[in-house]
């Protein structure tokens, strides 16, 4: 393939893989786990986990994606051979199961967002919700972002990707920064820090802590679909792949935590813990305009910075989502870019329209996604870079600095550590996704 885009800089690729991994996973997902999972010790275990299976798999994604230069897919029957090739469509498989619902939740932030803008914070946030979450509004706010995200994904990987990503990157962070700073200075938010940052890790062990903790590793780094392997494809031959993954990890569990600095705080000083305590996916939708509708003035000012904040990132993962899908027709049908972006985009917002119609459905694709195809992703590939593939040490070597040992670590906890994680993750994960699925279809 001679004549494969390339990113234009080597910021421009980071700016775009931790504005893959930067998303709603790290702002409303990792707040309403931490909040569901008891706090402190949640955010431990996924730091933990983030570490030990999380950024290996990073790391494995990238070699493949750069060495091959290819969409996931051929990237698999490149290094593996034709045996490999399923791999590849579970990938985009999970990529179109994720970005359908990932559209909608996109759609109620963008409503959020201009609502705060334009009319204030809504004074009612419970009926709100209800009101917006699902039905005819829940579809169109989600057929508009998808109709965006393929608006930037169709100018191609630096004049599209890149660019926003750019921009967006920074944007987000000041949002998120100058609404931690606010929230400190908020009376009674110590009892919120508490809450974070004191772990009980009598909590910890419980399984689906676990369960939980792992899937959400995965789903905040943008593992086990191919999203990252997609990105790395553009990048130059000689890039520093450990050094790109220790800084997308950082960046990501960083916003992960100073969002959790924003969330905590505010719910406590305004004492609507109780709201939260019972989370769901819709609970910060309904808790924090009910702060932020309590802060007068200001909190309409930190509600525009909030849910621009969530547009943003969503917005930047979404087009990773979708590139996923449409680098594999690009590749493997070859396809134009424009037509690719049509066909992919319409048939996920198609989708996405169950999604948005029945919360119960978003639910049930949120838990698939992430209990399961993104597990058993990230568990064949490192099973394929841990034992099949030819001499994967040298391959993640190019281009950087980093001893050969600490590259044989790496190896090792891809044969061991990450599979045996993802199986036990899983035997406990499967069995229970299963049955919300089954009890969902026999009695929707
Ligand atoms: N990492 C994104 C987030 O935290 O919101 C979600 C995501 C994007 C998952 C891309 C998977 C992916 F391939």
């Amino acid at each position: 393939m001679t004549n494969r885009e390339q990113w234009s800089s080597n910021l421009g690729f980071l700016a775009a893989a931790v504005g893959s991994a930067v998303g709603l996973g790290n702002m409303w997902r990792f707040s309403y786990l931490t909040a569901e999972k008891g706090g402190a010790a949640f955010v431990a275990l996924y730091l933990f986990f983030t570490l030990a299976i999380g950024l290996p798999v990073m790391l494995a994604e990238l070699t493949l994606g750069r060495g091959a230069k290819k969409s996931p897919i051929l990237a698999l029957t490149h290094f593996g051979g034709e045996r490999w090739r399923s791999l590849g469509w579970l990938f985009v498989l999970t990529g179109f199961v994720i970005l359908s619902y990932y559209s909608v939740i996109a759609g109620w932030t963008i409503r959020y967002a201009a609502e705060a803008i334009f009319l204030g914070v809504p004074l009612n946030p419970g009926s709100k919700f209800s009101e917006i979450s699902q039905g005819s509004d829940a579809f169109i706010y989600h057929v508009f972002f998808m109709a965006i995200v393929m608006g930037i994904v169709v100018r191609g990987v630096s004049r599209g990707i890149e660019r926003v990503s750019i921009v967006a990157m920074p944007l987000l962070f000041l949002f998120v920064c100058s609404i931690a700073i606010y929230a400190a200075t908020l009376e009674g938010a110590g009892a919120g820090y508490l809450y974070y940052l004191n772990a009980d890790f009598a909590n910890a062990f419980a399984i689906d802590v676990v369960v939980s903790a792992a899937g959400q590793a995965f789903f905040s780094l943008s593992l086990g679909m191919g999203a990252i392997m997609t990105f790395a494809s553009y990048l130059p031959p000689k890039s520093d792949l450990p050094r790109e993954t220790v800084m997308i990890g950082g960046l990501d569990f960083g916003i992960a935590f100073l969002a959790g600095l924003m969330v905590f705080p505010i719910i406590f000083a305004l004492g609507i813990q109780a709201d939260v305590g019972e989370s769901t996916l819709g609970a910060l939708f309904v808790a924090l305009p009910k702060a932020f509708a309590a802060m007068g003035g200001a909190g309409r000012v930190v509600a525009i910075f909030f849910f621009s904040a969530l547009v943003v990132g969503a917005l930047t993962s979404a087009i990773s989502l979708l590139e996923v899908v449409v680098s594999a027709a690009v590749d493997g049908l070859n396809w134009s870019r424009k037509r690719s972006v049509w066909v992919a985009g319409t048939s996920i917002a198609f989708l996405g329209s169950f999604a948005a119609w029945n919360i119960e459905v978003l639910d049930l694709m949120d838990q698939v996604a992430n209990n399961l195809l993104l597990l058993v992703g990230g568990l064949a590939l490192s099973i394929f870079v841990g034992w099949s593939m030819r001499d994967p040490v040298s391959e993640v070597q190019i281009g950087s600095q980093i001893s050969r040992p600490a590259m044989v670590v790496w190896h090792q906890l891809l044969r061991w550590a990450v599979p045996v994680v993802l199986l036990f993750v899983l035997w406990h994960s499967v069995p229970s996704t299963l049955v919300n699925v089954w009890n969902f279809l026999s009695d929707p």
